[in-house]
């Protein structure tokens, strides 16, 4: 069984490297080839993918299996020659939300103990103080309550915020006020002091992030994407910001990744940028996960995490 990276990699991304050194650390024997040096493309029966080459994943004719690099599958679903009958899986591990909830809770107390005036404070030597809003007033909104979400929002509401959620299908999650679907989505949004996207991007989803979704807000509400760029419209919330509408963003993903360097948001004084590292996973950790996927291959077992194409997450 060959197992083919099927993945548009950084030339200086470090992570490569020792991923591909723990894969063959915990398999000797896999025959692992990385594209586009495929050798005979009927022995590929498993595809490890991020953002793969458009039309090459149809031409494996004895594929069985396609994995996502990530806990996101957008960057494989846009393929429109995708064969419906392949399972996709995603990678799902405590130590992912582990990265998450600390990235997340970062933020979050970032915003709440106004650490960016702090800084432009500093920055003109002055020794003021600003006042801080209490975390029990500090209303944190969670798009998305799956695996992330729900993980991100227990780890907040053990440190006292109040918690709202939304999700696509009912929840009961304690601590946290639940909501879901778009008849629900602006009573949701009305008391968010902090709007944090943790959803897959979908036809739904994609656009979510913009001057609507803002409008409903709290004034001087915070963002955190760290979902998908393509969440975000991005000339919206420049407009949000610029208006007070939205007091700061702390984004990790983006509508053109890397961010280009003419970007506005690199400089701008009340957005964070960081290069979608929010929960990466180390090498060794994705390496586990995706060996304990081939011996589940190999052996029959059932896959996990396994994507439903109708709901595209
Ligand atoms: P997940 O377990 O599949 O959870 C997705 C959540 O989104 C679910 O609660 C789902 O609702 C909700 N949702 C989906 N479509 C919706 C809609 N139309 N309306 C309302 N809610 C909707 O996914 P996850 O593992 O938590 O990951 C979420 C996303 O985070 C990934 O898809 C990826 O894009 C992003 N991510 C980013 C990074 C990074 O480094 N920046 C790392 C990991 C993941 P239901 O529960 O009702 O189905
Ligand atoms: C990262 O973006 C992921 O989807 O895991």
């Amino acid at each position: 069984m060959a197992v083919l990276i099927l993945a548009e990699i950084e030339p200086t991304d470090p992570w490569f490297p020792g991923f591909i050194t723990q894969l063959k650390q915990g398999k000797p024997n896999l025959d692992l080839r990385v594209w586009p040096e495929c050798g005979k493309i009927e022995e590929i029966e498993i595809v490890l993918a991020w953002l793969p080459p458009l039309g090459v994943i149809q031409r494996l004719a004895n594929l069985k299996l396609i994995i996502s690099l990530g806990a996101g599958v957008d960057q494989i679903l846009i393929d429109p020659d995708l064969p419906d009958h392949i399972p996709i899986i995603r990678l799902v591990s405590e130590q992912k939300s582990r990265q998450m909830v600390e990235y997340v809770t970062l933020a979050v107390l970032l915003f709440q103990r106004r650490f960016i005036e702090y800084q432009a404070l500093q920055r003109s030597r002055r020794w003021d103080y600003l006042p801080v809003p209490d975390a029990s007033s500090f209303t944190v909104g969670i798009l998305g309550l799956g695996v992330l979400g729900s993980t991100v929002a227990k780890k907040l509401g053990s440190m006292g915020f109040p918690l709202r959620g939304w999700s696509r299908t009912p929840k009961a999650i304690v601590g946290v006020d639940c909501f879901h679907g778009w008849e629900q989505f602006k009573r949701f949004l009305s008391k968010c002091r902090v709007l944090v996207c943790l959803l897959p991007v979908t036809p739904e989803t994609e656009g979510i992030l913009c001057h609507e979704t803002f409008s409903a807000l709290p004034l001087g509400a915070y963002l955190i994407n760290v979902g998908r760029g393509k969440h975000l419209v991005e000339a919206d919330l420049l407009t949000g910001l610029d208006s007070g509408q939205i007091a700061g963003a702390c984004l990790d993903v983006f509508e053109t990744e890397p961010l280009p360097k003419s970007h506005p948001f690199w400089s701008h004084a009340h957005i964070i940028v960081t290069p979608h590292i929010s929960a990466v996973g180390s090498p060794d950790d994705v390496a586990d996960l995706i060996l304990d996927a081939i011996a589940r291959v190999e052996t029959g077992k059932p896959l996990e995490y396994v994507v439903d194409r109708n709901r595209g997450y």
